[in-house]
């Protein structure tokens, strides 16, 4: 356990989005087999593996965008697991999505205006807190814009943006520096730092860029045709990684 998440206990004690022995299955695909994870206030967690291991899924039953077939979802002590995503999010729960969900014919700055709107935020503070997100992630020039022009990586900050403006416990973030260029990786990985320690957030991240990841986590699951494969430490993943590369003789994380 590293220092920051000892202080968080004592500081939100029992504070954590908390998936128990989950699994979901579709039709014959595991998608998720007895997964077990938990994302505490001031933390980032990440979340890799190969396309189809079951994260978007894992954030959909976490969120409760799905609902497992098995396995409880809890969040700060209490069973959320049947709850719906729009009552987990007024309970403090955010997340993004791996494909655009902006409203395309709207600005930028209303995309987040309206994501605050949604959480019970009056107008005038809500315009407030869009241009501030604008801002921290880089989009203010683009405030104007219509969300449907922008480009792949200026949309999925739009999403983080979106999923910020309702002033989150918990973020899960699905992928959302794919579409950046390399030199926009930095500033990105400032915004994930910024939500956990500014903001005070625990953040799910995942992403197959392995430099932000091992970058900014505190912590790595890695799943792998839904099952929970290892956890730990950017250097314990490392290791891990590397050995599974030795026997497998590739890496077990897929570029995307
Ligand atoms: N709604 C669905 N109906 C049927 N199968 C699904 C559904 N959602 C996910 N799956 C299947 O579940 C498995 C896990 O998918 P999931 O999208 O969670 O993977 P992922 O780790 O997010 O992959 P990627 O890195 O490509 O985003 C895949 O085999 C996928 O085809
Ligand atoms: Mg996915």
């Amino acid at each position: 356990m590293t220092e920051t998440s000892r202080s968080d206990d004592e500081r939100w004690p029992g504070a954590a989005l908390r998936a128990t022995a989950v699994s979901r299955s579709f039709e014959g695909v595991q998608a998720l087999d007895d997964v077990t994870i938990d994302l505490r206030r001031n933390e980032v967690v990440g979340l890799i593996g190969p396309n189809g291991a079951g994260k978007s899924t894992l954030v959909n039953v976490l969120s409760g965008f799905d609902a497992p077939t098995v396995g409880t979802v809890e969040l700060d002590g209490q069973d959320v697991t049947r709850w719906p995503a729009h009552k987990r999010g007024r309970a403090g729960l955010a997340r993004t999505f791996q494909h655009s969900r902006s409203f395309r014919t709207l600005s930028v700055r209303e995309n987040v205006e309206i994501a605050a709107i949604g959480t019970g935020t009056r107008p005038r503070e809500a315009r407030r807190r869009a241009d501030g997100l604008l801002a921290l992630l880089g989009l203010d020039r683009r405030a104007d814009a219509a969300a449907s022009s922008l480009p792949h990586g200026d949309e999925r900050r739009l999403g983080v943006a979106r999923a910020l403006a309702t002033q989150p416990r918990y973020v899960l973030m699905d992928e959302p520096a794919a579409g950046l260029t390399e030199a926009e990786v930095p500033a990105f990985a400032a915004v994930v730092r910024s939500v956990r320690d500014d903001h005070e957030a625990g953040v799910l991240l995942i992403d197959h860029n392995m430099a932000l990841i091992m970058d900014v986590c505190d912590r790595i699951h890695v799943l792998d045709q839904g099952r929970m494969l290892a956890e730990g430490t950017p250097s314990d993943i490392r290791a891990n990684l590397d050995v599974a590369a030795a026997y497998l003789g590739e890496s077990a994380v897929a570029e995307e």
